[in-house]
């Protein structure tokens, strides 16, 4: 059987992170729009989807959430940080974003960072936390990369030092939300959605068929995973 290629990504020797490097850089780019535009339309659909997350948790419990989509780029990267911020509105959250697209990561590359050891590098023990996990310049705002990629994201994202790490940053974090690839062709998030509390199902409007999105949002289900609602984009739309 042949496996999927992975698109091209940076493979050089990723370096430790400065824990003070990514508090110093500002969140700019325009899709960030809770950051960059607060009081945009777009802006309130992120709060409305946080409003929702905290209203399935009234006790107020860490929870962990993975995002994903049926088909590559609808958005989930975008989502999952502008959802981040909108979390970390709420009085006394501590939220952490964990880049578990191991195929081809971005949440650095949105927040305007270098690709610095993370995920990856924390599993296999050749990192420790304080050097992976970066605070952010939004307060309560922390990123954990995806760090020196595998060759085999699933056994990595599978393995027991993930479900281990998962319980540690929960006792640490109240939202941990995981970005990971699409899931009608890599399964990756399927099984970590099993793993975590609740899966984000994003969708852009108008150009996923409808039937994809049922068919991911059916196999999300039967492997395990409680799939809590949709995030739809489009900026069209949307702003
Ligand atoms: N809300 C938004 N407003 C404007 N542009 C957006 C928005 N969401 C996504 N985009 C654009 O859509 C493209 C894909 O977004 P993003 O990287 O978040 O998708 P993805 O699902 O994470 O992709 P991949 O499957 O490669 O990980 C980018 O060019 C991004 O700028
Ligand atoms: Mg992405």
């Amino acid at each position: 059987m042949s496996s999927s290629t992975a698109k091209s990504v940076e493979t050089k020797p990723l370096l430790p992170a400065e824990p003070e490097e990514a508090r110093k850089v500002p969140m700019q780019r325009e899709e960030l729009v809770v950051a960059v535009a607060p009081r945009s339309g777009h802006a309130e659909q992120f709060r409305a989807l946080r409003n929702s997350l905290v209203a399935l948790n009234p006790e107020s419990a860490p929870r962990s959430i993975v995002l994903t989509s049926a088909a590559a780029g609808e958005g989930k990267t975008v989502a999952t940080l502008n959802l981040a911020l909108a979390l970390a509105e709420m009085p006394g959250a501590r939220v952490l974003v964990v880049d578990a697209n191991l195929h081809q990561p971005s949440v650095e590359s949105y927040l305007g960072l270098q690709r610095r050891q993370g995920l990856c590098d924390l599993l296999d023990g050749s990192c420790a936390p304080d050097r992976a996990i970066r605070q952010t310049s939004v307060d309560n705002v922390s990123v954990l990369g995806a760090g020196s990629l595998p060759n085999n994201p699933s056994v990595v994202l599978g393995s027991d030092r993930m479900k281990s790490l998962l319980a540690t940053l929960k006792r640490q974090y109240s939202w941990v939300l995981i970005d990971t690839p699409e899931a009608s062709s890599i399964s990756d998030a399927s099984m970590l959605g099993a793993l975590v509390d609740g899966i984000i199902l994003v969708v852009r409007l108008g150009e996923t068929p409808r039937h994809l999105v049922e068919q991911t949002h059916n196999t999300l289900e039967s492997l395990g995973g409680n799939v809590l609602g949709t995030c739809l984009t489009n900026a069209r739309e949307l702003d």
